[in-house]
């Protein structure tokens, strides 16, 4: 003990790599549980920037164990990519633990995801084109190809041949694509073995003993809750569960190895991909964050659409995920706009209010957000290092997030570096 887990509240990109970093000073031990190389995670250290796809964001700190854990579906060739650029950049990658057990993305399920998109036209989901919804139906399907299968040649062959044979008919558009052919892609799969063989473990084991010793362990979401799959604007979301619950299930322990659930919440609230988004700006206030918070994709490259703080999605973020912590980034990005607005309702296209997150897929696409106004600020907030330099407004934007949720805000994001931080010193409420 503790197990802490740190999740977003919103649509993903609240800066979740840079929080996990901030905790993973006095963490032995990070655990990523969902996901995929969908996921893009920034940590900027002495003015370099590291993206992280699929290794934990604790890998910048020596001698902390990063875990990549079953829940998490692996492109074999994306983290051997990662590991090799991290090497070339001389971050000590031996603290790198693979589970056994994770379902690796293959060939054909970033073809049916590209596939599958073109299919759906202008009801498209704009995925990340990853592979990742593909290979989390194979795992539920129980055709999914694992980690662990890569030891063994006889039963990798065994296992691609039936998984590629239920997919004929999908795949005829493809049917050329060297990349498809049973041998070429079995002996390509057996190389990624060989290169990942000394990082594979018993994760879930790892975990235990961590916690069992009274070590830190930080639970690293990807995406966020409104991208989950039971719980998000379905079908706008991702094919994993990014809330604190699934930190469980995707690593291995126990709920009552959780002590503590973080929130990181950007100032303001942005999504990449289709789906409904009602505090979205068009106008030249949402192409203002877009500039001023560089918000294009870690991953895709994609605009980012941007709007107004959430509180109606946040207050449900906090109730699905039981936070205990709020961590909120990008105040820095909110510098210069008066007034500052949150969305604290929302109405129905019939005139209804809606103070909770709405249950119904054509409500919440038709809900109007009413607003709350608070007064801005001017000037550069990125050099702030305690709440005491922060101006007045400032603090009661946040103070007014705090109460309107319940939960104390324990970190401020105030720029995109490793101590563009403060620190409140609140921990779990
Ligand atoms: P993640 O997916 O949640 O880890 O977030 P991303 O890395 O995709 O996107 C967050 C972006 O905001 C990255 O470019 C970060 O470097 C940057 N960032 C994080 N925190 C802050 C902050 O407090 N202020 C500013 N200006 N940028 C931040
Ligand atoms: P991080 O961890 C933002 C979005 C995609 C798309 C939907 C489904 O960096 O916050 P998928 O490829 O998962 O099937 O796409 O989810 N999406 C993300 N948006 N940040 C992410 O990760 C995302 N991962 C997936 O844009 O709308
Ligand atoms: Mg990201």
């Amino acid at each position: 003990m503790p197990g802490i887990v740190i999740i977003g509240t919103q649509w993903g990109d609240e800066g979740k790599g840079k929080i996990v970093d901030l905790l993973a000073r006095d963490a032995a031990m990070v655990v990523r549980f969902q996901g995929g190389n969908n996921a893009g995670h920034t940590i900027v250290r002495d003015g370099e920037e590291f993206k992280f796809h699929l290794i934990p964001s604790g890998i910048l700190h020596p001698g902390k164990t990063c875990v990549i854990g079953n829940g998490v579906v692996v492109d074999p060739s994306v983290l051997i990519g990662e590991l090799d650029g991290l090497r070339r950049r001389r971050v000590d990658v031996g603290g790198l633990r693979l589970s056994a057990n994770a379902h690796l993305i293959m060939p054909y399920h970033v073809m049916l995801d590209t596939a599958g998109e073109a299919k759906l036209g202008k009801l498209e989901i704009g995925t990340t084109k990853r592979g990742i919804g593909p290979c989390y139906a194979d795992k539920s399907a129980r055709l999914g190809i694992r980690v662990q299968d890569l030891l063994d040649p006889k039963i990798l062959r065994k296992k691609i041949a039936a998984a590629l044979e239920p997919k004929q008919q999908l795949l005829r558009p493809f049917a050329r694509d060297p990349k498809l052919d049973l041998h070429a892609m079995t002996e390509e799969y057996l190389s990624y073995g060989h290169r990942l063989e000394p990082h594979i473990a018993d994760t879930s084991r790892l975990c235990w003993d961590a916690l069992d010793s009274d070590q830190t362990v930080l639970f690293e979401g990807a995406q966020a809750a409104m991208l989950d799959l039971d719980h998000g604007t379905y079908p706008f979301v991702t094919s994993s569960n990014p809330i604190a619950g699934a930190a469980c299930v995707g690593a291995g322990v126990g709920p009552t190895d959780i002590d503590e659930v973080w929130g990181v919440c950007k100032a303001y609230a942005t999504r990449v991909g289709a789906g409904p988004f009602p505090s979205e700006l068009t106008d030249e206030v949402g192409v203002h964050l877009r500039d001023r918070g560089h918000e294009f994709g870690t991953t895709t490259g994609r605009e980012r659409r941007c709007g107004w703080l959430d509180l109606v999605a946040l207050r449900y973020a906090t109730r699905l995920n039981r936070l205990s912590t709020l961590a909120i980034t990008k105040l820095d990005v909110l510098s210069g706009l008066d007034p500052l607005r949150v969305a604290v309702r929302y109405r129905g296209s019939e005139g209804a209010v809606f103070e909770e997150f709405p249950y119904h897929q054509s409500i919440l696409h038709s809900a109007k957000p009413e607003y709350e106004d608070y007064p801005g600020w001017e000037g550069d907030i990125s050099g702030c290092r305690s709440e005491a330099d922060l101006p007045a407004e400032a603090r009661d934007y946040l103070a007014a997030i705090s109460d309107n949720v319940g939960v104390a805000v324990g970190v401020i994001g105030v720029g995109p570096g490793r101590e563009q931080v403060i620190s409140t010193g609140v921990r779990a409420g």
